[in-house]
């Protein structure tokens, strides 16, 4: 295991295997009432710069259940907020706590907090990847399909944080992934390149319906992302023709499950009869927020 996550290709195929197995394992446990009291004594700073619902909570929940605490940083409440560097609040931070989970504008952010941090820094999400999110959806496709390998996933879209950790996710586990978006809202461009070099078969299109035919996997996110707010009414006409539908869902396997990270805007990126429709997996992927990322913090911090 490393000693932070930033990307997912932190992990390799048998860290993210490992980390799967323990979440399942967890997962079983919570349903039976098993508790676990492996994190005793350790806390984990969530420092945030934006908002959050799932990543805030899940991470919450996860310390409380090992038997840790957390601690909820609002970096304007911090004195990061009024000009303290990141070099010394992560080395004041390692002094106190035993991890910090950051959710970030911009990844130098935390790449700067990995450089000067004594203890593990996770990524919450960051302009670039959302490797957390991805896990859970890893554990999900796994429950639904049982397998990664030659799965087509479909990514519809916008090439954003989660799109890029898709990217990734697909290549480290052997899934053929094709993203269609607009022109000009393609994926980070170093993020494909690196995909490839993992040997991952990437396609990045502008035709959703083509990129919907066979999928056994469909997954967008939201067409705005938290820092793109300006662009609204720009991405919202840009974006139109890119909504998982009942038409695109045609297109797929008539199997295919549809994933989103959530919040979902329904009507935008995605329809309602679909997001709440049978294909749907999405709360079955919120909830695995939570395992996968007791998974981590045992991996990450149990001594
Ligand atoms: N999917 C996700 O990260 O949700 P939140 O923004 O609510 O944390
Ligand atoms: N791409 C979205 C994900 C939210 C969980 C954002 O960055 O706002």
């Amino acid at each position: 295991m490393p000693s932070h996550l930033l990307s997912i290709t932190d992990l390799s195929y048998e860290d993210i295997i490992s980390l799967l197995d323990t979440a399942s394992d967890l997962k079983g446990k919570r349903t039976r009432g098993k508790a676990s009291s492996s994190l005793k004594n350790k806390t984990l700073a969530m420092l945030f710069e934006k908002s959050s619902t799932r990543t805030r909570l899940s991470f919450e929940v996860a310390m409380t259940d090992l038997g840790g605490h957390s601690i909820y940083l609002n970096y304007k409440d911090t004195q990061i907020g009024r000009g303290e560097s990141m070099a010394d609040t992560a080395r004041v931070m390692s002094r106190y706590v035993h991890a910090i989970m950051g959710r970030v504008y911009k990844h130098e952010t935390l790449t700067e907090l990995a450089k000067y941090a004594t203890v593990p820094i996770i990524n919450g999400l960051s302009d670039l990847e959302h490797p957390c999110q991805l896990l859970a959806d890893l554990l999900t496709i796994r429950e639904y399909k049982g397998k990664f390998k030659g799965l087509n996933f479909s990514w519809i879209g916008d090439g954003n944080n989660v799109c890029n950790s898709a990217i990734l996710a697909c290549a480290l586990t052997g899934m053929k992934i094709t993203v269609a978006c607009p022109e000009g809202y393609e994926p980070n461009y170093d993020v494909v390149l690196k995909a490839k070099e993992l040997g991952a078969v990437v396609n990045v299109i502008h035709d959703p319906m083509k990129a919907a035919k066979n999928a056994d996997i469909l997954s967008t996110d939201v067409w705005v992302s938290m820092g793109d707010e300006e662009e609204y009414d720009q991405r919202l006409r840009d974006f139109k023709p890119y909504q998982i539908n009942s038409k695109l869902l045609e297109q797929a396997k008539h199997d295919v499950m549809v994933l989103h990270c959530l919040p979902a805007h329904r009507g935008e990126e995605i329809s309602a009869d679909v997001v709440d429709g049978p294909n749907s997996a999405v709360f079955d992927q919120a909830e695995n927020r939570l395992h996968v990322q007791k998974a981590l913090l045992l991996k990450l911090l149990a001594t």
